[in-house]
């Protein structure tokens, strides 16, 4: 088991998956790790979808491929689809009370928890913001009044390269006081 950092480091979107398919009991993992993520007041304003099927999973793919997108999915096994669930009744009131999106702040823990299980698993992932709403829920019969927030691609990489991180500077976006 490698450190917190060497975890963090190894994980990346990976957009050229192998042909392996996906043990279901890893994605049970990845959604365990989610499932302890810190929430606003403890709401955990989430549930997950996880469709690893060969059925189904190439129809997913093409609701990620709005816009000429994503095309990469076509190749990926495995998808879990983030819906955001009605928070607690408090973690609602603090969120107005404090102009705070809470449960999207939730949703962003729980992936972050959810892809770092992943990759200390050896699976790849890539976390999906662009994507057909409505036809997303049709396909998973997710009622049309819920929210899909996000679309995990899950699978194997094509290779083991792992790319240098672009990111800003530690200095520019930090302030010790
Ligand atoms: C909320 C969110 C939405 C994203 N949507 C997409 C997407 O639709 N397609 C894609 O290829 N990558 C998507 N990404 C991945 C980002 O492009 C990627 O995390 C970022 O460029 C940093 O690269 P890294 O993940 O390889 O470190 C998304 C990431 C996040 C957090």
């Amino acid at each position: 088991m490698e450190n917190f950092f060497e975890l963090i480091a190894k994980r990346e979107s990976c957009r050229d998956y192998s042909e392996k398919q996906v043990d279901t009991e890893i994605l049970r993992k990845c959604i365990e790790a989610a499932r302890i993520a810190p929430s606003a007041c403890n709401s955990q304003p989430w549930s997950f979808t996880v469709v690893n099927n060969s059925g189904l999973s190439p129809k997913v793919a093409k609701c990620l491929q709005e816009l000429g997108m994503n095309k990469f999915t076509d190749k990926c096994p495995a998808f879990v689809v983030v819906t955001e669930e009605e928070a607690t009744l408090i973690a609602r009131i603090g969120g107005k009370a404090k102009n705070q999106e809470y449960a999207s702040i939730d949703i962003g823990l729980a992936t972050a928890h959810l892809v770092l299980a992943a990759a200390e698993q050896g699976l790849s992932t890539c976390i999906i913001g662009m994507f057909n709403e409505r036809q997303r829920k049709e396909m998973l019969d997710i009622p049309k009044q819920k929210r899909i927030r996000l679309v995990i691609a899950a699978g194997y990489a094509a290779t083991d390269k792992i790319r240098e991180k672009n990111r800003k500077n530690l200095e520019d976006i930090s302030r010790f006081m």
